[in-house]
């Protein structure tokens, strides 16, 4: 597909890369601060926490660890099911570790609250979220997110690992799906 078709595709732009790499930035130092002398294992989500968790991950100047873990809420649909199956299990045992949860985003909140409760019992020292988006008005769980980028409109969103059935995840902005797309 060209760019011009692409760009046909997305309505507003709504987080850019360059807003996505300083936020990225003050959270790693954020983290660095909290985390000093803790063993610390980054566990990204997949698919869409890939480019967050690459660049994330990139921006601290300390050791960490990284797994990741694939579940799904939702097939090609724009809504959530509420309904998570683990596709790819953790790969490491969580005891003595620091667990940061890496995601690319906090929609009705139904996945991630699922995912703490399913690490709650399995011995980490403690258990935190990175979200880089989240739709405040989507909520139908609260999450404890400590460390967050964007809040966002309440609009289905592709780019920077977001994808729609698959698609859009290389886009290095975050934008606004066209409702053509997907109606
Ligand atoms: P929930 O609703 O459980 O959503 O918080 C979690 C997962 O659903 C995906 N998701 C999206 N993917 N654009 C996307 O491309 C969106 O606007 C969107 N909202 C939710 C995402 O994988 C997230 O981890
Ligand atoms: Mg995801």
């Amino acid at each position: 597909m060209r760019a011009a078709d692409i760009a046909s595709d997305l309505t507003t732009v709504l987080v850019t890369e360059e807003q996505i790499h300083e936020k990225l930035g003050q959270l790693a130092a954020q983290v660095e601060s909290d985390y000093e002398g803790k063993n610390l294992l980054l566990v990204g989500v997949l698919k869409g926490a890939v480019m967050v968790m690459a660049d994330f991950a990139r921006h601290l100047t300390r050791d960490v660890a990284m797994d990741w873990m694939a579940v799904s809420s939702y097939g090609s649909g724009t809504k959530s099911s509420g309904v998570v199956q683990i596709r790819k299990d953790l790969d490491t045992d969580l005891h003595g570790w620091h667990v940061l949860i890496v995601e690319d985003i906090i929609d009705s909140g139904l996945t991630l609250s699922w995912l703490l409760e399913n690490f709650a019992s399995r011995g980490a020292e403690s258990i935190e979220v990175l979200a880089l988006l989240r739709k405040p008005e989507a909520a139908k769980v609260e999450i404890d997110c400590r460390y967050l980028g964007f809040d966002i409109p309440n609009e289905f969103v592709v780019g920077y690992g977001l994808d729609y059935a698959e698609r859009y995840r290389n886009l290095r902005d975050v934008a606004i799906l066209a409702p053509h797309v997907y109606a």
